[in-house]
């Protein structure tokens, strides 16, 4: 044997000894459009009956990754753009799969998180108490959403070719803070000793690449409230982390429009339960002062408390936090690329996932409170007094406050007219004081689920912990600790967990036992009772084990179906028209002739009902530039952040409507002549949709 083949063979040995050698995975990376109907839907997140769609500015897309190791192990996690996921839409997405694939995709191998932006139609979840205020289900909003997931799982698996993965983490400061810093204090001042912020600021990035390390994609996880946009935004958004996103995807498909582009880059959610994007912190509106910090209440005649910043208005906030996350993620991918503190994802692919009854849980658990092992139990579903007080990201529509353990009469009345609560859950529940007890209303259907989804996605080293709600910070700290002892308790050595929200079904809040007793928006919003937490710990903890044992689970009971009862109070569109002498595309206001760097044209046309048509991976309209006599080139579309637009009814009766198409001309912009074209479709009052177009006169944008 020669010198150089003992070289070549210990380097090789050496290289797979550090993982670095073969094909470890095959890795696919894919995106879809959905974006649900923009206008006359309540957006989702809020519970803000005002808070109607009339537009879009940017949409909305669901992100998928599907990893499968050397035996055929697979698994696929999706982030949307999207409040939530629930599991009646997760139900849906896998039948499109199973049609097209068969068993390769199931419950327990795929994982749908929300990334909880508040911007996007509502009406995809199938329980009355998430979808009342958006006025019921919305067909139009779950069809496009189930389409979408799928495609982008579709494409995912489309792409996949072999491939590595690489692991790394970066601290970003000043894009969160703690919304309930006075319940985080109530966790134990040891643990809290622990850790230097009262929220995580930990961005963690999973990339994906081919074997010639081409990137494909990067997921990042950061714990932040998608809620930079306030609730009296009407356009649609996918927020600070979908804005990231864009940013993201922009560097690494250059020329291609939003939403478009191979490379795909997600930001996630994880446990960001009490943790808000409104860094400048929550004040009074009118004066200006801060607000009460156990209640969030301002004095009389003070105004409300709501947090904002940094920008000066929320879409710079969107933008300035945007662009912190893109940024922290984009000097992960550069810094890998020169080979530094990325480590790289080795061993198999496995999963696990059990639904759990959390009402009718019996189990045990170590109590942080009694420093003992305690009998643990969940209770029927209920909402407390201070969830309707909302939060300082979006405070309330009545007079509640946060922190509130009493109840009183009047509102106990209007609750038990809905569901009076037992005496058992009002024991269960203590010290929250029950406003809905949802466990209890079967009327028209479940308000809330009783059955959650539980499940781990592991991914060599890496194990993906999907949980059905919103952890708060410290809540998410110690299942992620947890997960990570039973896993190397099992033999896991180093092992990376991350915790993926709002996951498959929603359940809104899950606080500590301590900061339960605080009884602020979180903690009323903890649905299973006190012991939420700790259920969880005890199952997460089990399944932990199992998957590392490779052992099986009980499937746990199934979620109800309920596709066939849904109640909807929104009516569909009845009827386009437009006034005589005009027609549909026709061009009300017509742009200037000229514009300059930093301004805003604005253009208006007859237009029908944007819900007749989503233009799902299309467009409601474009900003073209002119490249030569013949030749009109795309510049934005209604995905750009450039760009927004807004419609209105101008006439209900005669179903007449306008849209405006707003383009803010960046310092970036190229100058030239420009238009904008408008493409929609109109329902006929006979019956039957029909496409129509409108184009502007052309302009000019100035140079600088
Ligand atoms: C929402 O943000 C806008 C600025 O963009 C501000 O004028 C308004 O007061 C905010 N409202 C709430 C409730 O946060
Ligand atoms: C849990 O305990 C409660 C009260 O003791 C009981 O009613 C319930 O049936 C138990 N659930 C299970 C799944 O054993
Ligand atoms: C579990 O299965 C994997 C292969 O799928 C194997 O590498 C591992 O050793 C097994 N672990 C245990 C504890 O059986
Ligand atoms: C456009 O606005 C940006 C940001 O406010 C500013 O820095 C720039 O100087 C402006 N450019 C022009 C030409 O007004």
């Amino acid at each position: 044997m020669d010198i150089s083949k003992l070289a070549f063979l210990s380097l090789l040995a050496l290289s797979s000894l550090c993982g670095l050698a073969s094909a470890t995975y095959k890795v696919g990376v894919g995106r879809a459009d959905i974006t649900g109907p923009p206008v006359e839907i309540n957006f989702m997140g809020y519970a803000n009956i005002k808070q109607v769609g009339r537009g879009i500015h940017t949409r909305v897309f669901a992100r998928a990754f599907v990893v499968e190791d050397g035996k055929g192990n697979r698994v696929a996690f999706v982030s949307a753009d999207a409040g939530m996921m629930g599991f009646g839409l997760k139900r849906e997405v896998i039948k499109r799969l199973q049609a097209r694939y068969g068993n390769v995709y199931h419950t327990d191998n795929v994982a749908i998180s929300g990334t909880h932006t508040h911007g996007a139609p509502g009406g995809f979840l199938m329980h009355l108490l998430y979808d009342i205020s958006i006025l019921g289900f919305v067909p139009q909003t779950f069809e496009v959403m189930s389409q979408g997931i799928y495609l982008a799982i579709k494409r995912a698996t489309d792409n996949l070719v072999d491939g590595r993965i690489f692991l790394s983490k970066t601290t970003v400061l000043n894009v969160n803070i703690n919304r309930s810093p006075t319940s985080y204090l109530r966790n134990p001042a040891e643990e809290r000793a622990q850790y230097e912020h009262d929220t995580d600021k930990t961005l963690t990035q999973l990339r994906f690449v081919d074997l010639e390390n081409n990137l494909l994609g990067a997921f990042n996880w950061y714990a932040v409230h998608a809620t930079s946009m306030n609730n009296t935004n009407q356009l649609v958004t996918s927020d600070n982390v979908g804005y990231a996103a864009l940013l993201l995807e922009k560097e690494y498909n250059p020329n291609k429009m939003p939403g478009k582009g191979k490379f795909v880059g997600a930001f996630c959610s994880s446990n960001l339960g009490d943790v808000s994007p409104n860094i400048m912190g929550p004040k009074c509106s009118i004066s200006g002062n801060e607000c009460d910090l156990l209640t969030s209440r301002c004095p009389a005649g003070e105004g409300e408390c709501f947090a904002s910043g940094p920008g000066k208005d929320m879409f710079e906030s969107t933008q300035i936090l945007g662009q912190r996350l893109s940024d922290a993620a984009l000097g992960l991918l550069n810094e890998q690329s020169q080979e530094s503190t990325a480590r790289e994802v080795t061993g198999d692919v496995r999963f696990i996932h059990q639904f759990v009854d959390m009402p009718n849980y019996n189990g045990s658990t170590y109590n942080p409170l009694t420093r003992k092992i305690d009998k643990v139990r969940g209770c029927q579903p209920a909402m407390g007094y201070s969830f309707a007080a909302g939060t300082t990201d979006g405070p309330g529509a009545f007079s509640f406050e946060q922190g509130t353990t009493t109840d009183n009469a009047m509102w106990n009345f209007v609750r038990d007219f809905i569901a009076a609560p037992t005496q058992e859950d009002i024991k269960c529940h203590e010290p929250k004081p029950i406003l809905l007890a949802t466990g209890r209303a079967t009327f028209p259907y479940e308000w809330q689920p009783k059955i959650v989804s539980d499940q781990l996605l592991k991914i060599g080293d890496v194990i993906i912990a999907a949980v059905p709600c919103e952890f708060t910070t410290m809540a998410g700290r110690r299942l992620r600790n947890q997960i990570r002892a039973a896993a190397s308790a099992a033999g896991g050595i180093d092992t990376e967990v991350i915790i993926a929200g709002l996951t498959n079904i929603y359940t809104s809040y899950t606080v500590t036992p301590e900061e339960y007793q605080a009884q602020r928006y979180e903690a009323a919003s903890t649905i299973f009772g006190p012991h939420t937490h700790s259920i969880y710990m005890d199952v997460f903890e089990r399944l932990t084990k199992a998957m590392m044992r490779n052992e099986t689970v009980d499937a746990g009971p199934s979620p109800p179906y309920m596709n066939d009862v849904m109640l909807s109070l929104n009516t569909g569109v009845l009827f386009d028209g437009h006034p005589i002498n005009t027609d549909f595309g026709y061009v009300k206001s017509q742009p200037n002739k000229e514009y300059g760097i930093n301004e805003t044209v604005k253009v208006t046309y007859i237009s029908g009902n944007p819900r007749n048509n989503l233009f799902t991976e299309k467009t409601y309209f474009t900003v073209e530039r002119k490249i030569n006599e013949d030749r009109w080139k795309v510049a934005y579309t209604d995905a750009s952040w450039e760009t927004k637009m807004v419609w209105h009814r101008t006439n209900t009766i005669l179903g007449f409507s306008e849209l405006d198409i707003y383009w803010n001309i960046s310092p970036q912009t190229l100058p030239g002549e420009y238009r904008i074209r408008h493409s929609g479709e109109y329902k006929y009052i006979l019956g039957g949709k029909y496409p129509y177009e409108g184009l502007t006169h052309s302009f000019a944008v100035k140079e600088d």
